[in-house]
């Protein structure tokens, strides 16, 4: 047996790096694929999770960081910028600390979850809050890295695209050919293009046989591919995924055209059903945008779309204790109260509703 390596030193024939590349890494992908028995029983599809919360900074982010910040020390840059909804920062913080470099990171001013800004401001980024919601953290990024020095890291860096590409060579590994249906959450759609692009190769390469559909998933208020046209504020409880105008929506669409795939809205009460329904029936904790993909198959399964033993693939991005307020939450709004009881076997035991 041995250590994982993380997604450049596995994948190094299929990324462009060399020997002589100084990989930063934290030991990125080789994330569970799991097999879902009650998703599955609710569908009557063949489900699966691709568990990318299990990645060093907690969601996928880290795959696309690992290229990203490789590349941006081999060509000598010193700082990193990125906007983020709160994991591309927390991600960009991690590598960017661990290569000796400083990350910039611009988040909405009070939009981001807390675990988060918690992991960016361990990771010692310099963090801004901008008076504006994602996409206007967006512009200014893109303006400090066209006239400052300052390398960008968001998933308009194809590096970042190249390295979350790998997601797909893990699945094809572990199924043995890629899957007929790939659900994934949609936020800049930055992901949805990396997948679409790894089981392409994965094809060229004799790996897979068949292209999955790709299906992505964005919250109903904040859902522009979906509608067609960029929000102006967009609103969603899935604050990683609270974006009006995303970045890689041409690639996105050219990627739904060659894979037969589809984007569809969400609403944020079938989100938070679904992901109850992950972290209760299946056991896996995620955060609310990537229950999207659970609450994206459901609703395609109940349309009829999802034919019996069709085989899926969820992809579900950021772990639960991100953002962990939502799992608190009951139906009317109000925090679950776990039941106090005194020091007393017995009473303990009746409150348990065990018997002797
Ligand atoms: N899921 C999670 C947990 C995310 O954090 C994001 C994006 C997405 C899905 C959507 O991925 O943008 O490639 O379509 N988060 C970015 C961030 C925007 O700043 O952390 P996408």
């Amino acid at each position: 047996s041995r250590q994982w390596r993380g997604v450049i030193r596995e994948y190094a024939d299929r990324l462009d790096v060399t020997d002589a590349t100084p990989v930063v890494t934290l030991g990125e992908g080789g994330t569970p694929l799991l097999p879902a028995p009650a998703l599955s029983r609710r569908t009557g599809a063949d489900v699966w999770v691709k568990f990318e919360g299990m990645n060093p900074t907690g969601s996928f982010k880290d795959r696309g960081m690992t290229m990203a910040v490789t590349k941006a020390v081999e060509g000598g840059a010193k700082v990193v910028i990125c906007a983020s909804t709160g994991n591309t920062s927390a991600s960009a913080a991690a590598y960017a600390t661990h290569a000796g470099i400083t990350a910039a990171v611009l988040v909405p001013e009070g939009k981001i979850a807390m675990g988060k800004l918690s992991q960016a401001i361990a990771h010692d980024a310099q963090l801004l809050q901008v008076q504006g919601n994602f996409d206007d953290c967006l512009d200014i990024a893109r303006d400090l890295a066209a006239n400052y020095p300052v390398h960008l890291v968001n998933s308009v860096n194809n590096d970042r695209i190249e390295g979350q590409k790998t997601a797909a060579f893990e699945v094809v590994e572990v199924l043995g050919d890629a899957p007929d249906f790939h659900f994934i959450p949609v936020g800049n759609a930055g992901n949805y293009t990396a997948y679409t692009r790894g089981y392409r190769e994965d094809i060229a390469a004799g790996n897979a046989t068949r292209m999955p559909r790709m299906f992505g998933f964005q919250a109903s208020g904040s859902a522009p591919i979906v509608r067609g046209e960029p929000v102006r504020d967009p609103d969603t409880i899935a604050s990683a995924i609270r974006i009006g105008n995303p970045a890689s929506w041409e690639l996105a669409l050219q990627a739904r055209d060659e894979t037969d795939g589809y984007f569809g809205a969400i609403d944020d009460d079938k989100i938070l059903e679904a992901q109850r329904i992950l972290s209760a029936e299946v056991g896996i904790f995620v955060e609310p945008a990537s229950a999207i993909s659970v609450a994206g198959l459901l609703e395609r399964s109940a349309a009829g779309v999802v034919p019996a033993g069709a085989r899926v693939v969820l992809t579900v991005t950021g772990h639960g204790l991100k953002d962990p307020q939502w799992a608190l939450r009951t139906a009317d709004g109000s925090d679950v109260q776990p039941t106090v009881v005194p020091v007393d076997t017995k009473q303990v035991a009746q409150v348990l509703g065990l018997t002797s």
